[in-house]
């Protein structure tokens, strides 16, 4: 059914965020049949703009941006349904021209004074935001009608902030009101984890420490830093993708089947798995954490400075680009088996993929080709850039003698589906609307995640390990490979 009434307020709407995800997403969702006419969005920003400048440029970025041909008639019958309030979010009376405004496009659309509000600004401002919209009385719910607030990441820089973040949001919100956004779930590769596991009776028997060698999680990118030194020589590669994007991809590929796909249920056996990962000990993080900084390098053509030459890069920047971990579950259904997770930017190529390796055969029946020549069976789900899930396997080679090799099983979603593309937001916004948060993080699993990496940094700023460097173009520092060497295991190549 289309998604509705509501209105969606957008603080921060000058953005990069609203242009580019946003309102493409909303046009796919009105495209689809899936927004409904009660549906209205208000842009809050500083610049001086109507409702027909807004609109304008709104229209221009979604050319830019669209995942297919624009229909003028979907995008002007939405645009009809836009409108600009040129306020900043510091400013009392904000809140209050706020109220007014929403409570007319409830009279003239129909919205039944459902509110959505999206915080598209820098985070150290959301607490700040909600705690204005909780003193306008704009985030109490009434039987007939529901207030939500959107958040993106970062929330928090480290378990303590992320507590104190949630324990701000709980003053005006309840838990429930709350939708924090990982964009790794509005993936349907992402999503396709739980329905390959727990729709199908083939995979779930085997999905154990009894026929799982290890399980590696690489989420590669090609790309440097950027434009976003700024931002990224704070965070680094752990902060910025460890704790909500690997570990989304961690707690969905290990947690323990939900009794329903219901929001709580989902959302509970997230964090039950994420409780489950082993805390680092300091004097383990050397081993278990490889740490790394791009130095200079081509990809493909494209040559990369290195990260210390990027800008808004300090020249003397510690922060790491790369991070390989090794982690425990420490579980009835994972004991023993290792999780190796990397992630880090200027790599080889773009390749976000989870490898389940499973055991060996146990014996050499085929005497020519001892064990450790055997194919390796790995099943993995590749998320992006292809779509697809491989198995991967060993097979007779056609001839007399008896010589094996490997071979595979592959299922591409374009091929399977056709090719239609999304933004990747049109989910997450259509379920907030809904009011389904099975999709959104709930505050104990991010503090949760907070608490498996913590110790890593504890241990980085007693300086107990050293950052390397690897060249852009490469997958990383040797070091990462050595890592699952010594457990006698090596990373999966990615082609
Ligand atoms: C963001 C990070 O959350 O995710 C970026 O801040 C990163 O540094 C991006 O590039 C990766 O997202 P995707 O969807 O391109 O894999």
């Amino acid at each position: 059914p289309p998604a509705g009434p509501c209105a969606m307020v957008v603080f921060g709407a000058a953005g990069d965020l609203t242009s580019r995800l946003l309102v493409p997403a909303l046009y796919n969702l009105a495209a689809g049949g899936l927004l409904g006419e009660k549906f209205v969005l208000i842009g809050l920003a500083r610049a001086p703009l109507t409702d027909a400048d807004f609109r304008a440029q709104l229209g221009e970025a979604l050319l830019r941006h669209a995942t297919a041909a624009v229909d003028p008639a979907v995008w002007d019958a939405l645009a009809q349904r836009v409108f600009y309030l040129e306020a900043h979010f510091e400013a009392p009376d904000t809140y209050a021209r706020l109220r007014r405004r929403l409570a007319e496009v409830e009279g003239e659309f129909n919205t039944g004074g459902n509110a959505l509000f999206y915080l598209a600004t820098a985070a150290e401002h959301f607490g700040g935001i909600v705690e204005q919209l909780g003193w306008a009385g704009l985030t109490r719910e009434q039987t007939d009608h529901w207030r939500r607030v959107i958040l993106e990441k970062p929330f928090g820089q480290d378990l303590a902030s992320a507590q104190t973040l949630n324990a701000r949001l709980r003053r005006d919100l309840l838990e429930k009101q709350v939708y924090r956004i990982d964009h790794y779930l509005g993936k349907e590769t992402v999503q396709n984890i739980l329905v390959l596991r727990f729709a199908n009776g083939l995979f779930e028997p085997l999905w154990n420490r009894n026929h799982i060698d290890h399980v590696q999680i690489t989420v590669a990118e090609s790309v440097g830093v950027e434009k976003r030194g700024g931002y990224y020589d704070r965070a680094g590669a752990l902060r910025d993708m460890v704790p909500n994007h690997l570990f989304q991809l961690l707690a969905l590929t290990a947690m323990e089947p939900p009794t329903c796909f219901g929001a709580d249920a989902v959302r509970t056996e997230k964090t039950k798995l994420l409780e489950a990962v082993q805390a680092l000990k300091p004097a383990q993080v050397p081993a278990h954490v490889v740490r790394a900084q791009y130095a200079a390098g081509t990809i493909g053509e494209r040559a990369l400075p290195d990260y210390r030459s990027e800008p808004r890069v300090a020249p003397d920047s510690t922060t790491e680009t790369f991070i390989a971990l090794k982690l425990a579950v420490d579980n009835w259904r994972w004991a023993g088996v290792p999780f190796y997770l990397r992630t880090g930017k200027a790599l080889t190529r773009r390749s976000t993929e989870i490898a389940i390796r499973f055991k060996q055969a146990p014996y050499a029946m085929f005497r020519d080709t001892p064990v450790e020549r055997l194919t390796p069976n790995y099943l993995v789900l590749h998320i992006q850039p292809e779509e697809r899930i491989s198995l991967e396997f060993g097979a007779k080679v056609p001839g007399p003698a008896v010589r094996m090799t490997g071979v595979g099983m592959d299922f591409c979603y374009n091929r399977h589906f056709g090719g239609e593309r999304a933004i990747g937001y049109e989910t997450l916004i259509y379920d907030c609307i809904m009011g389904d948060a099975t999709l959104f993080q709930r505050s104990d699993t991010v503090e949760a995640a907070w608490g498996v990496v913590e110790p890593i940094f504890a241990a980085w700023n007693n300086s107990m390990a050293d950052l390397l460097t690897y060249p852009a173009g490469s997958w990383g520092p040797q070091q990462a490979e050595e890592m699952l060497g010594r457990d006698g295991r090596q990373w999966r190549s990615t082609d």
